[in-house]
């Protein structure tokens, strides 16, 4: 369904501070928490910026993940999306089936059990990132790397392909390339994950895959290519988002001394600092993106059957209504339920994953170089305001 066009204003994109959200979003929500917008693609679409509004959408069962337009690119056109086991694309009830499938894997014992290796992994990358000496870019030696070898480890990927893989995986990152070159490295990844399934069930370990492979699956729903759009859907989703909070957050931490010495004096102020940086950043920049499959009410506003709606987490996780001083980075801050990682039935299931390696990450690099400081200021910094996962394009570091 064509939405009609009002000339609803456009969505705010530009940020004057790189570390807050983009200027005016808080007036939009201010004003109406749920109003039309214009989106990049020259869509009219819902933009939903309170706390409790933005729930409210990504708990609503009315709401899809099949949208019809991209609202975040120029074209708008919605590229053909994977099927079982993406979970991203997936309604209700193949995706609570699958979902369920998948989050069985994702045990506290699973991935309190990546601990040592998470930690060996991030002392190894810091050991060549010393030896090398200042100034390093932190992105390219260290943000980037370490979530592809956390989830090398996660897939069971054998130590002697994983420089393949992390090649693969940041070249699907890549921004400074076309459309064919990313789709070349898609094709590429295909190839090695169906390798590397076919390898699992011929000879399973303990690793994720093996675990779906050999699952209880009566309906038989656990085929090549749900594992394939599985371990595809968990890469792109872990890799990206891991990246962007390891630069990102430690661009912001230089950026604010006092918090940086706060957690350097108190190393056990780390679990409240990740949850700090993580609402603070909220890197899902545009928002989950959803359409409504039949008409329902969000705070009093009438959206109707087949209208797209953006919740719009960034802003929502800035809501004072939802914590204080908003704008405030204080990693003292008793930790609040933040919509960084989502909401309802899509909440990001690599949440655990996520804080535990953030921790690690955080805590050893700091440990580490005592002195660690920028390289650039941060006005010289490239962020990526154009990309569906904010973050910095490089962080130049000295200690
Ligand atoms: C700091 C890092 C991360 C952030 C900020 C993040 C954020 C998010 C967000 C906002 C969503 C919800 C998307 C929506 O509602 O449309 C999501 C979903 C998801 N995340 Fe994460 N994520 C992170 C790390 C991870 C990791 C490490 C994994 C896996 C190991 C992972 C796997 C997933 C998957 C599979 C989904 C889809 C769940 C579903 O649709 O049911 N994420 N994530």
């Amino acid at each position: 369904m064509t939405e009609p066009t009002t000339g609803a204003p456009a969505v705010p994109r530009t940020r004057s501070c790189p570390f807050l959200p983009p200027d005016g979003i808080a007036a939009v929500r201010e004003a109406a928490p749920v109003t039309r917008a214009t989106f990049t693609s020259g869509h009219e679409a819902w933009l939903v910026t309170g706390y409790e509004q933005v729930r409210a959408v990504l708990r609503d069962p009315s709401f899809s993940v099949r949208v019809p337009h991209a609202l975040h690119t120029q074209d708008g056109v919605v590229t053909e999306k994977p099927g079982r086991g993406s979970l991203l694309w997936q309604d209700a009830p193949e995706h609570t089936g699958d979902r369920r499938m998948l989050a069985k894997e994702f045990t506290v014992r699973r991935m309190q059990a990546l601990k040592p290796n998470i930690q060996r992994i991030v002392d190894e990358h810091l050991d060549a990132i010393e030896a090398q000496g200042g100034p390093v870019d932190l992105v390219k030696t260290f943000a980037n790397p370490v979530p592809s070898m956390v989830i090398s480890d996660l897939f069971g990927v054998p130590v002697e392909r994983r420089p393949e893989f992390q090649e693969i995986a940041e070249a699907m990152m890549r921004v400074d390339q076309d459309a064919a070159a990313t789709e070349a490295a898609g094709m590429r990844l295909g190839g090695l994950l169906y390798q590397l399934v076919q390898e699992r069930r011929a000879d399973p370990g303990d690793d994720l895959i093996s675990a779906l492979i050999t699952t209880e699956d009566p309906d038989g729903v656990i085929d090549d290519m749900f594992l394939m759009n599985a371990a595809g859907t968990l890469l792109i989703a872990a890799h990206d988002t891991t990246a962007c909070m390891i630069g990102l957050g430690t661009a912001l931490l230089l950026d604010r001394p006092d918090q940086l010495a706060l957690l350097r004096e108190d190393p056990s102020l780390i679990g409240n600092a990740v949850e700090e940086l993580l609402r603070y950043l909220t890197i899902g920049q545009y928002g989950g993106e959803r359409v409504a499959t039949q008409d329902v009410e969000i705070g009093g506003v009438r959206i109707g059957k087949g209208e797209q709606v953006v919740a719009h987490i960034l802003a929502a996780d800035f809501d004072p209504a939802f914590v204080d001083e908003p704008e405030r980075f204080d990693i003292t801050r008793r930790p609040a339920p933040h919509l960084a990682f989502g909401f309802g039935a899509h909440q990001c299931i690599g949440q655990q994953l996520a804080r535990i390696e953030l921790q690690i990450v955080f805590s050893s690099l700091l440990r580490r170089f005592p002195t660690l400081r920028p390289a650039k200021p941060v006005e010289e910094l490239r962020f990526r305001s154009d990309m569906v996962f904010y973050g910095v394009h490089e962080l130049p570091v000295t200690w």
